[in-house]
C-alpha cells in the first residue's frame, strides 16, 4: 500500500453518507489519521447511533443535507457514498435514489471541481448485474435489465460513473471510482434486508432462516475494515483513477452462509425456501488482480473471524432495542382484526425494536401482562365491555408510568378510536407523538352514521398524530392539510406493505432522534 504520511494529516475531507454503514467507519478511520472530518448526511437510511461517538470530536463536523441539492464547502478530498444502498431502501423511493445517484454526483463533483479536490465514488458490484461474464472484472460492461426494479440502484450507479468520467475527461476532475462488492460489519442497519443482517437475527431469534430461491445462487462478503483499508489506499494513490473492484473473491452459496451463522450463533433456527427474487444475480465474485496490482491490496480479515464481530454487534444491538409503545383496543386476545394482525407482523418484522402494547383485557382470566420475545401486552381494564372505555383513560397513566423507563420516541395506536385517545392524552402529557394506523375496513365504517356522530374526535385525533395510514385516495386528500404526517396505504398483509410501514417508522425515529441530539 502506498502510504503518504505527511500529506495525509490535516486534510480537509468530506464524507457524504457519512452516518451510514460504511461512511461512519470510514469518518473513524480519517480522523485517527489526523484529518479534519466533515460528515454531511440527511438520514434517508443512515442513524445518529453510527456517528453519536463523534459529535463532540474537534475534528468532526456533522451537517445535516441532502446531496441532491448543491452545497458548499472547503475541502481536499470527498467520499460520495450518500445513496440508500439495501434493496428495502432503494426500492422504497426509487426516484429519489436515481435523483440521489444522479443529481447527488453532480453536485459533488462540481464541488470537487470548483476545490480542486480529488472525490472517490462509491460504486457497486451491481452495475455488473447478472453477470454472463464470472468472476468480474473492470473491463466486464455487465448485464442490466435498464426498466427493473432495481434499476434505480443499478442504473444510477452507472450513471454515475459515467459523468465521474466525464468530469475528469472534460474538467480535469481528479476522481477515483471503486466498485464494491458486499461488504458487511458491525454497524450495518438490523433490518435493511441485506442477506447477512438477516440471517443473524433471524438466528439470534431462533427464527427460520429464509432464502429466496434455492440458495445456490453466490455471494462473496469483504469484512468492513478491508473495504475501509482499500478505499484508503485507492485516495492516497495519487495516479489511477480506476474503475477499480474492492470485493472478497472468498466465493460460497447463500445456503452456505445460513449454515454457518446457524453454527456460530448456535442457534436452533431452520432453513426454509421462499420464490426467488426478481432480477436476483445468481452469481457474483469479484476479480481483484487490478486491485493487487496497482494498490498491493488484498483482503485479509478470514470470514469466520469477520462474522464472529458482527454477530457480537448484534446481539449487543438486538439487547438494546428502541422501545415503541402501542395502543390496542384488542391486541392478541379475546378476539383481533386485520389491522392486529397487520401489527403482529410488524412487531414479528422488527426484530431491533421492542414494543409495549396497552391493550384492553376484555376477559378476566387473561394474564395482566404478557411478555413475547420483543413485544409485551400490558392488559388494562376488569375483564368486561367497558374496558375500550376504560382504555381511553386508564390507558395514558400506564403509559406514563412505562415512559419513565423505557422512553418512547413514538407511540402508535390502532384505528382513530379508544386506542388513540388514549395516545392522544398522553401526548398531552408527555409530548411523545403518535401515528395512527388505518385499515381499509374503516373507510366503510366512516360510512357509518355512529361515526359520523364522533367525527370531531377522529379529526382531532388524525390533526394531532404524527403518520397516519390510510387507505384511500378520498380519506388523504381531506386529511392532507390538517397536519404534518405521512401517508401511506395499510391494507393487505403483504411483505411489500410491511417494508412501507417499517421504512416509514425508521424516518420517524430519526426524524425524532435528530431533535434529540444537536449536532457540533
Ligand atoms: N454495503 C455494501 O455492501 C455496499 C456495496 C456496494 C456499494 N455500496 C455503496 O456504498 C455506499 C454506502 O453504503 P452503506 O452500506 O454504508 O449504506 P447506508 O445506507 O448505511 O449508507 C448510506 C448513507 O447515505 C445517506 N444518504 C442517502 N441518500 C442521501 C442523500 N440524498 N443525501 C445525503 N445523504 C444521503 C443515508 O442516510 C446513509 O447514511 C453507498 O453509496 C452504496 O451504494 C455499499
Amino acid at each position: 500500500m502506498k502510504i503518504m504520511k505527511s500529506k495525509e494529516k490535516n486534510k480537509k475531507i468530506l464524507v457524504t453518507g457519512g452516518a451510514g454503514f460504511i461512511g461512519s467507519h470510514l469518518c473513524d478511520y480519517l480522523l485517527t489519521r489526523g484529518n479534519k472530518v466533515t460528515c454531511v448526511d440527511n438520514f434517508y437510511s443512515g442513524s445518529k447511533d453510527n456517528i453519536r461517538h463523534l459529535l463532540s470530536h474537534p475534528n468532526f463536523k456533522f451537517i445535516e443535507h441532502d446531496i441532491i441539492n448543491p452545497f458548499f464547502l472547503e475541502v481536499d478530498e470527498i467520499y460520495n457514498l450518500a445513496c440508500p444502498a439495501s434493496p428495502i431502501s432503494y426500492q422504497f423511493d426509487p426516484v429519489y435514489t436515481i435523483k440521489t445517484n444522479v443529481l447527488g454526483a453532480v453536485n459533488m463533483l462540481e464541488l470537487a471541481r470548483t476545490n480542486g479536490a480529488k472525490i472517490m465514488q462509491a460504486s457497486t458490484s451491481e452495475i455488473y448485474g447478472d453477470p454472463l461474464e464470472h468472476p468480474q472484472k473492470e473491463t466486464y460492461c455487465g448485464n442490466i435489465d435498464p426498466t427493473g426494479p432495481r434499476s434505480c440502484y443499478d442504473e444510477g450507479k452507472r450513471a454515475a460513473e459515467t459523468l465521474f468520467s466525464d468530469y475528469a475527461r472534460e474538467f480535469n476532475v481528479n476522481i477515483r471510482i471503486v466498485r464494491i462488492f458486499n461488504t458487511y460489519g458491525p454497524k450495518m442497519a438490523l433490518d435493511d434486508g441485506r442477506v447477512i443482517s438477516n440471517f443473524i437475527i433471524q438466528a439470534l431469534k431462533n427464527e427460520d432462516i429464509t432464502i429466496y430461491g434455492r440458495g445456490n445462487q453466490t455471494r462473496s462478503f469483504m469484512y468492513i475494515d478491508d473495504l475501509i483499508a482499500g478505499m484508503a489506499a485507492m485516495m492516497e494513490n495519487s495516479d489511477f483513477g480506476g474503475p477499480i473492484n474492492l470485493g472478497n473473491p472468498n466465493e460460497m452459496t447463500i445456503k452456505k452462509l445460513a449454515q454457518m451463522i446457524i453454527k456460530l450463533t448456535g442457534s436452533g433456527s431452520k432453513i426454509i425456501y421462499l420464490p426467488e427474487v426478481t432480477n436476483d444475480p445468481q452469481k457474483r465474485r469479484p476479480d481483484i488482480s487490478l486491485a493487487k496490482e496497482k494498490l498491493n491490496w488484498r483482503p485479509r480479515v478470514d470470514f469466520e473471524t469477520g462474522l464472529k464481530k458482527t454477530i457480537e454487534y448484534f446481539k449487543e444491538r438486538v439487547k438494546n432495542k428502541t422501545n415503541i409503545l402501542v395502543f390496542s383496543t384488542v391486541y392478541d386476545d379475546p378476539i383481533e382484526g386485520n389491522l392486529e394482525k397487520n401489527v403482529k407482523d410488524l412487531v414479528r418484522e422488527m426484530p431491533n425494536f421492542h414494543f409495549h402494547i396497552i391493550a384492553g383485557k376484555f376477559r378476566s382470566d387473561l394474564p395482566k401482562i404478557h411478555q413475547g420475545e420483543n413485544f409485551t401486552i400490558y392488559r388494562v381494564g376488569i375483564g368486561g365491555n367497558l374496558d375500550k372505555y376504560l382504555l381511553a383513560l386508564i390507558g395514558p397513566f400506564k403509559a406514563m408510568k412505562l415512559h419513565k423507563s423505557h422512553k418512547f420516541p413514538l407511540a402508535w395506536s390502532i384505528r382513530a378510536t379508544y386506542g388513540s385517545l388514549a395516545a392522544l392524552i398522553f401526548k398531552f402529557f408527555s409530548k411523545v407523538p403518535f401515528m395512527v394506523l388505518f385499515h381499509q375496513a374503516d373507510l366503510a365504517k366512516a360510512e357509518h352514521r355512529k361515526v359520523r356522530l364522533i367525527w370531531p374526535i377522529y379529526k382531532l385525533i388524525l390533526k394531532k398524530s404524527g403518520a397516519i395510514h390510510l387507505p384511500d385516495d378520498i380519506f388523504i386528500k381531506e386529511q392532507r392539510s390538517a397536519g404534518d404526517y405521512e401517508i401511506i396505504p395499510f391494507s393487505t398483509e403483504s411483505t411489500l406493505e410491511i417494508r412501507k410501514v417499517k421504512e416509514i417508522h425508521h424516518k420517524i425515529i430519526h426524524k425524532l432522534n435528530k431533535k434529540l441530539v444537536k449536532p457540533k
